[in-house]
């Protein structure tokens, strides 16, 4: 299993401080929530800002991009080399739009994700296993840190998991919001890979022990 760490709810102007302690921190990936107020009502950073945080973020990047317009998105953020840009499957109006964006940041040397909002059905996903390398199950509704993880997401991830294996998929499963060593137990329990951890981890008075609880967790 691994680690990211949403950096929402850290205070911007603290920013270049908290990645470099959390460089040194058991963690895999720095998780990067854009949003644009329009997909989401609320607003945090552009391409400008991830450059700078690509700067001093010792670890890879994995982008979550809930955004109307991804693809504008995309443009600039390629030469900062992330490991993986998720798009949002509820901001695309035709699957074919969905397939383009994938297949562009593929093309680009980009490991593409899927993310899937709460109430999104598993069914809708399935046109795109065979070309994401992350699903990325959203566990709370998009928009905000520090909300309640929604237990019935777990229907969306056995799902993957169940298809993952009937169809020898290779895609890891990714969960976001409101993850913390319980909930992570359960969606690692149900074959998730990726854990984001966000609030749970930034504000944890001490951030080791808050990771050696969630590495504590096995798959059954
Ligand atoms: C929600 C974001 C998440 C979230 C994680 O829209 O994508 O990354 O903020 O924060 P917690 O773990 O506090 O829910
Ligand atoms: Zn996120």
């Amino acid at each position: 299993m691994e680690i990211g760490v949403s950096i929402l709810n850290i205070p911007m102007l603290s920013l270049a401080d908290e990645i470099e302690k959390l460089n040194k921190e058991a963690i895999d990936y720095f998780h990067l929530d854009v949003m644009d107020g329009h997909f989401v009502e609320n607003m945090t950073f552009g391409p400008d800002i991830m450059k700078e945080i690509a700067k001093v973020a010792d670890k890879p990047l994995d982008i979550h991009l809930m955004v109307d317009n991804p693809k504008f998105f995309i443009e600039k953020v390629l030469d900062i080399h992330p490991k993986y840009v998720t798009v949002h499957y509820e901001a695309f109006k035709t699957d074919k739009a969905v397939f383009d964006v994938l297949e562009k940041l593929r093309s680009a040397g980009i490991l593409p994700g899927l993310a899937v909002n709460p109430t999104t059905p598993a069914e809708k996903i399935k046109p795109f296993l065979s070309e994401v390398d992350v699903l990325l199950q959203m566990t709370v509704q998009p928009g905000f840190g520090g909300q309640s993880f929604i237990e019935d997401t777990l229907d969306n991830i056995n799902q993957f998991a169940s298809w993952r294996q009937q169809y020898q998929y290779d895609y890891v499963i990714e969960v976001d919001g409101g993850i913390n060593d319980e909930t992570g137990k359960l969606c690692v329990e149900n074959g998730v890979d990726i854990l984001v951890l966000g609030s749970y981890l930034v504000c944890a008075p001490n951030r080791e022990q808050a990771l050696e609880k969630v590495r504590g967790v096995q798959r059954k």
